[in-house]
């Protein structure tokens, strides 16, 4: 009896001490660390071929890469509206503008400071009939010296930017018609912030007119 006494609260030191060691020593592998269990030593396996994540099937090819079989297609995957205009204006703004500019004549700030070449206005009769998918592919893989746009903006952010340089094409051409009763030129904006320069101007909410100024 006093034998036992002794000896428990030394086997739970034990036992504690075990359960311890095995919730910090286990059977994993660091980041990129060798490994001995798999012929070619690495802990990091690569994809199983055939294999696609959850969420990133691409089946509907022409969304992806404005294709259809080879040659670009006309259509937009999905339909045309206001938000689908404002998102394609706010991204072209950021990625295209500083060199398309934001009408599309190609005098952005960077070929205007030397970038190796200048890019061609959009409102050019080539690239007025070119179809959208020929748009969304040359922002998908590139166009001779400018880089493809792939990795910076997702593939429903670049058709909507398609569709708002459709919109640019066609304000080019727009004549009174077109302004459906709106007075041209259009009413200056009331700003409620007038922005820093480095921060974009607020212009209030309810002025006609104001919804086709830079509201963000
Ligand atoms: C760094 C400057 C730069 C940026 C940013 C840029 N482009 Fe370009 N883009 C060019 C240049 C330069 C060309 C002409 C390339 C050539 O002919 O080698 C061009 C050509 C084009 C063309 C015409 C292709 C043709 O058939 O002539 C389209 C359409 C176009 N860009 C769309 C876009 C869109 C959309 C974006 C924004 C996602 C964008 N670009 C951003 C520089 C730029």
């Amino acid at each position: 009896m006093l034998a036992i006494r002794n000896i428990s609260p030394l086997l739970l030191v034990v036992a504690l001490t075990g359960c311890r060691l095995d919730m910090h020593v286990q059977p994993r592998q660091n980041p990129l660390s060798k490994s001995d269990f798999f012929p070619d030593q690495r802990s990091a396996r690569p994809l199983v071929p055939g294999t696609v994540a959850r969420g990133d099937l691409r089946d509907d090819t022409y969304f992806y890469t404005g294709k259809i079989g080879n040659n670009p297609g006309d259509y937009m995957p999905f339909p045309v509206t206001k938000e689908v205009l404002e998102r394609g204006r706010e991204r072209f703004n950021i990625y295209c503008a500083p060199c398309h500019s934001r009408v599309g004549d190609g005098n952005g700030f960077i070929p205007l400071r030397g970038f190796a070449r200048k890019p061609p206005s959009y409102h050019i009769e080539r690239l007025e009939k070119a179809p959208v998918g020929y748009i969304y592919g040359v922002m998908t893989e590139g166009f001779g010296a400018m880089q493809d746009y792939s990795a910076q903006i997702a593939p429903r952010d670049r058709w909507c930017i398609v569709a708002y340089i459709r919109a640019l094409q066609l304000s080019q051409h727009a004549t009174l018609a077109d302004a459906q009763g709106h007075p041209i030129p259009s009413a200056a904006p009331e700003f409620v912030n007038p922005g820093t320069g480095a921060t974009l101007p607020r212009v209030k909410p309810a002025t006609p007119g104001a919804e086709h100024e830079e509201s963000k």
